[in-house]
């Protein structure tokens, strides 16, 4: 979270995704002037666990600096649902308020890989 680059915002989040085998791979938003362009700590997080060759993952670690503590955006969800249908979410807030769910009860019914395979 302290690294986030947040100037659009000022919301400045940082995530971790820990992996099956215990590895703990880090992400922090990173927002642009032409706004689309910008990743949420989520994504970003995932995108360094994948380049560093892990694709199954136990725990996602959500710091925000939201009075509540907030769970990952839609988009996010379906990233994650990609390679960890069985992820468990932990989101803290600076104060240190937490919060918990699952993946699969935050994105009911998710679009997974098998609807491109069974299409034909
Ligand atoms: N953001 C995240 O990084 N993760 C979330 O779960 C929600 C939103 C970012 C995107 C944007 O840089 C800023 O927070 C405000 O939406």
């Amino acid at each position: 979270m302290e690294r986030a680059y947040a100037p659009y915002s000022q919301f400045r989040v940082g995530a971790a995704l820990v992996s099956a085998d215990g590895a703990v791979f880090t992400g922090c938003n990173v927002e642009n002037s032409a706004y689309p362009a910008g990743i949420c700590a989520e994504r970003s997080a995932l995108a360094a666990a994948v380049a560093g060759g892990a694709r199954e993952f136990s725990l996602l670690v959500i710091a925000s600096e939201a009075d509540d503590p907030t769970p990952p955006c839609g988009m996010c969800r379906q990233a994650l649902v990609e390679f960890a249908p069985r992820l468990a979410i932990v989101s803290y807030t600076k104060h240190g308020t937490e919060a918990e769910w699952s993946l699969a009860a935050l994105l009911p019914h998710p679009f997974t890989p098998a609807a491109l395979t069974h299409h034909q």
